[in-house]
């Protein structure tokens, strides 16, 4: 008999397909034996008990883990994985997107010939602002910071990182700030009005990390009187609920969290949720990827 497993959201064909080779999908998550969670579905206490004593494992689809309970699930003696690794470069690569989009005023651009307004080239003409020369202040330089800071190097910036013991008085100096740290209490709010104080008027936010490290409150606030002159952001602080504040402002551009949203990425993701619902249920080996 096969195991039993619940997925709380669609996964793309060829990860279905590798899991209906092994596993029983289930409709509801009572009874499983294993769970695939995305970021937007809270693995608490609750849905673990719903599961019941026959839940194992808990497969993160995604690389944070924030959205899990981990004291809960240890206390249960069940597996929690995530997926690192194969979406640094998606990640990566979309914060670049955010930032050359927001500097270059890519998405004010688009909306204004949506609006078909009259344009002319000219010499003022929506200016935006070069990365060369400047500097990237990169919070949290793990595997995505540091992936950000290799593609940033590439298009002339320099880079300044800070990470969980550091100061962050370099970082908030920088042109870019750019958020790679996981969601922790620690880095909750961790980008609070007095942060963004010291942030220069030129510069620009960038967060593709976890919504709740900004104070959205305090950043829509900074961005309306100039504290600093733009923000991209993929995550927000109650998502799917974007503060309405930021959807007023032309200086800032917003992605709903598809950061790691590539076929190759979540594609990659799914077979390691795969590989570690196999590793648990069927082989009695150690998942490649164990957060706890
Ligand atoms: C997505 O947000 C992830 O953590 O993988």
């Amino acid at each position: 008999m096969k195991p039993r497993v619940h997925l709380t959201a669609r996964v793309p064909e060829p990860v279905a397909a590798a899991l209906e080779e092994h596993f029983e999908l289930a409709a509801e998550p009572d009874g499983v034996a294993g769970l695939v969670a995305i970021p937007s579905v809270v693995v608490d206490s609750v849905l673990l008990d719903r599961a019941g004593p026959e839940l194992r494992i808990v497969a993160n689809y995604a690389v944070g883990v924030d959205n899990v309970d981990l004291a809960a699930a240890r206390e249960r003696g069940i597996v929690v994985t995530n997926t690192p690794d194969v979406l640094t470069r998606a990640t990566a690569e979309h914060t670049l997107a955010l930032l050359l989009a927001l500097v270059r005023r890519v998405v004010e651009g688009d909306r204004l010939l949506r609006r078909r307004e009259a344009w002319r080239i000219e010499p003022t003409f929506m200016l935006g602002r070069g990365l060369a020369g400047r500097t990237l202040g990169v919070v949290g330089p793990g595997r995505i910071g540091r992936e950000v800071a290799r593609l940033a190097e590439a298009l002339g910036m320099q880079t300044v990182a800070a990470g969980r013991d550091d100061s962050l008085d370099e970082v908030l100096a920088a042109d870019v700030v750019s958020l790679h740290v996981p969601l922790t209490e620690e880095s909750r709010h961790l980008i609070d009005a007095d942060a963004l104080g010291r942030m220069r008027p030129a510069a620009v936010l960038v967060n593709t990390s976890r919504g709740p490290v900004v104070d959205e409150d305090a950043l829509v606030h900074a961005l309306r009187v100039g504290t600093i002159a733009g923000a991209a952001l993929d995550v927000f602080e109650d998502e799917p609920r974007v503060h309405p504040g930021l959807l007023e402002l032309d200086n800032v551009v917003l992605t709903p969290h598809i950061a790691s949203a590539t076929h190759e990425a979540r594609e990659a993701m799914g077979l390691l949720c795969v590989d570690a619902l196999r590793a648990v249920l069927l082989d009695g080996r150690r998942p490649e990827h164990v957060v706890t």
